[in-house]
């Protein structure tokens, strides 16, 4: 681990899938991270295994991101003894097909809470800002890969308007504090885990997302995958995305911190993916062959609200963060599958 002290980053959402991944990056580039997260979508547990991993003690402020200033009396003392740098923000709601049937909860946490961390940014005086946002922001683009100069399509279920509002709340703010500076991540499609099989995805229920559903349905613990869409015009009729490592996308992260630590004034939009386009059927196929192991799986009708294919141009990226994703989809695949096979018992569905 890198001793040299970075500052101190606020880390909602910290104990999270790709948020407990930043940690870790966080901690090796030098930062001190403090996690902020009420648990909704995680578990105290990954407290315990990011000490495990690193080493280091790990602090983490239970607590509601919509709880503007009770949050807020929380962090001026801290902020007070050891100021932070900076915040990365990924506290917020995140399935799609829920967001549909409960838009409400969407717009009343994930608006409330980027309401809330742009306040303290103000009360406090913290400058730097790391939004956790998504390539559902670009709906169907017209052209791939998709560049972040692509006009914003309107999202296609309440998740993507939440995130395409906070984007608009990051640059009002940004253009109203120009001492502040913002990078707006958008991600592709994050899978995988940390390759020591400490770290990864714990989906409660039953998976929604292809990757945690391929796991567990080839472990046998749920019924066999359901391909959805065979009649994509794709190469193989599959659906098409752009799935990135875990790992690299959190190391993404501390490189747009490092960006942005000269950049006052800045508000800039920036895809992490893997910049290659892969369909369902090549990601199974991929899986078998970096795991020996078969996924049971059957083909059904198209989902609702599912594009064709997205996969993102990432120059920009390289350009300005330097940034360039180390690990192959056959290492996520295998990350991934070690990590399930570890998990005990009881937090399998
Ligand atoms: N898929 C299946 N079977 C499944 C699950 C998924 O065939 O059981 C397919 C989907 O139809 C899609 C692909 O696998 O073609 C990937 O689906 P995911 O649910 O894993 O991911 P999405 O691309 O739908 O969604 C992801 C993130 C969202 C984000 C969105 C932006 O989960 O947060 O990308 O496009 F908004």
């Amino acid at each position: 681990m890198n001793t040299a002290h970075k500052g101190r980053i606020l880390v909602t959402g910290g104990a999270g899938y790709i948020g407990s991944h930043t940690v870790v990056a966080l901690l090796e580039a030098g930062y001190e991270p403090l996690l902020l997260d009420n648990f909704a979508n995680s578990s105290p547990s990954v407290l315990e295994r990011l000490h495990t991993l690193t080493g280091q003690s790990i602090t983490c402020l239970e607590a509601d991101c919509t709880q503007t200033d009770a949050v807020l009396e929380r962090l001026r003392p801290l902020h007070v003894a050891i100021p932070f740098a900076g915040i990365i923000h990924f506290a917020a709601y995140k399935a799609v097909g829920e967001s549909m049937a409960r838009p409400l909860e969407y717009y009343h946490n994930n608006l409330g809470a980027m309401t809330s961390v742009l306040r303290w940014m103000e009360e406090l005086g913290i400058s730097l800002l790391v939004f956790s946002s998504s390539c559902t922001v670009y709906g169907q683009p017209e052209a791939l890969p998709v560049s972040e100069s692509a006009p914003m399509q309107p999202a296609s279920s309440p998740y993507g308007h939440t995130k395409q509002m906070c984007e608009q709340m990051i640059g009002d703010f940004v253009r109203a504090n120009p001492s502040c500076a913002a990078v707006l991540l958008r991600y592709f499609n994050p899978i995988g885990a940390h390759p020591s099989a400490l770290l990864g995805e714990l989906p409660l229920g039953r998976p929604n997302n292809l990757v945690p559903y391929l796991t567990q349905a080839a472990a046998g613990w749920i019924p066999p995958l359901t391909v959805f869409g065979t009649d994509y015009p794709t190469p193989d009729g599959t659906a098409v995305r752009d799935y990135i490592h875990v790992c690299d996308l959190a190391r993404g992260h501390v490189q747009a911190l490092d960006y942005l630590a000269h950049k006052p004034g800045i508000c800039q939009a920036i895809n992490l993916g893997a910049s290659e386009g892969v369909s369902v059927r090549q990601l199974i196929d991929t899986f078998t062959a970096a795991t020996g192991a078969p996924v049971p799986h059957q083909t059904g009708p198209r989902r609702a609200g599912d594009v064709a294919q997205v996969y993102a141009d990432t120059t920009l990226a390289t350009q300005l963060l330097g940034w360039q994703p180390q690990f192959s989809l056959a290492d996520a695949l295998r990350h991934a599958w070690a990590w399930q096979q570890q998990l005990p018992e009881t937090s399998r569905p």
